[in-house]
């Protein structure tokens, strides 16, 4: 996987040029920096922070940032300052993520975890908290907030993704986990572009909310590509949240739907499927699953409801490009 595979350009989205021009100056402008940031004196440390981000990734929230900015001067050098902030971030959460996952693969490059063990992984991710805080210190107070409030969110969708519903309904309890642990730092970044690039309060606010939903169905693809894709698609190992017995939403509608396969009830029923044979038999049925149909409508949905947050926002190009990507959303795992 390579740095680049969700610029717009590669979206094959007809985006405006002079917008996809900005975007993709500003992508590479972050990319240099991130270099910079992921820097650190000890060859160790060093060598396994700057794994993640040289192994490549989408930088969507970047882009998010990038977009954002449009509504505003995308020229203030705070705007890459932003988006190294909210990539930071998100990178260190990879890692601890690959820990408590026990994912192998990343960004199609061995997971730090396995490459240098638990202990390594976790620090490094807490390195990178660390760097992103420092940036975040450059833009001022409130970069700060924003930062570490949408790291407390992400926190705690993640701890409510441990925890389990706990007596709550379940896919109300899994979409709250989503919102929680990817549209929290999703919308931070569209707000992050808004705000550095000087956009109007209510722009800003749009923003936001935008990248709110826009996350939530991100999230949700991810999920549904998690069944369905092949490894190569998203550097990462097919059917890791079956492994681990994280249900997601095909498994939270084959669980709840009447007309569900009873082996594929039976399956999933059982808790992590860690047996290769019982692994591979449930994948094939949920992904011809009326659940796994379910769930793309409710990708859509989200996307549609994203869509419907940009009205605020004034007319024009870049509002046209983040129209476009809920498509691209929607359409990803169709
Ligand atoms: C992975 O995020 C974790 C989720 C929140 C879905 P991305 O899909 O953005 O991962 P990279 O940055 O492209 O590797
Ligand atoms: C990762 O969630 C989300 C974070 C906020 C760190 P997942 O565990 O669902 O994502 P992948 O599939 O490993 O990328
Ligand atoms: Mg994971
Ligand atoms: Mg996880």
């Amino acid at each position: 996987m390579s740095t680049g595979d969700l610029t717009l350009t590669a979206l094959g989205l007809d985006i405006d040029p002079a917008v996809d021009a900005s975007v993709t100056a500003l992508l590479a402008a972050v990319e240099e920096a991130l270099r910079t940031n992921v820097a650190s004196a000890d060859p160790l440390v060093a060598e396994a922070a700057r794994h993640l981000a040289d192994a490549g990734g989408k930088r969507f929230r970047p882009i998010l940032v990038a977009l954002g900015a449009q509504f505003g001067d995308p020229e203030l050098p705070e705007i890459i300052a932003a988006a190294n902030v909210v990539e930071l971030t998100h990178l260190a959460t990879l890692y601890h993520d690959d820990v408590m996952d026990e994912a192998l693969v990343r960004r199609g490059s061995p997971s730090a975890n396995s490459r240098w063990g638990n202990s390594v992984a976790i620090l490094v991710g807490d390195y990178l908290f660390a760097r992103a805080a420092d940036i975040a210190a450059s833009l001022g107070p409130e970069a700060v907030h924003l930062q570490a409030r949408t790291f407390a969110r992400l926190v705690h969708g993640q701890i409510a993704e441990t925890a389990g519903p706990r007596g709550t309904d379940p896919i109300e309890h899994y979409l709250h986990v989503i919102m929680e642990k990817t549209g929290s730092l999703i919308a931070t970044s569209a707000h992050f572009g808004g705000l550095f690039s000087g956009a109007e309060a209510k722009d800003v606010q749009a923003l936001a909310a935008y990248g709110e939903t826009i996350g939530i169905a991100f999230q949700l693809s991810d999920d549904l590509l998690d069944i369905s894709s092949e490894s190569v698609e998203s550097g990462k190992t097919p059917g890791t949240d079956l492994r681990e017995g994280v249900p997601t939403l095909p498994v939270l509608y084959a669980l709840d739907g009447d007309d569900t396969d009873p082996r594929l009830r039976e399956l999933l029923s059982a808790g992590p499927l860690t047996d290769d044979e019982l692994h591979a038999e449930a994948l094939t049925l949920l992904r011809e699953s009326a659940a796994m149909k379910r769930a793309r409508e409710t990708v859509r949905m989200y996307a549609e409801q994203a869509r419907a947050e940009l009205a605020p926002l004034p007319d024009g190009e870049a509002k046209r490009a983040m129209d476009a990507l809920c498509d691209f959303i929607a359409d990803r795992t169709s």
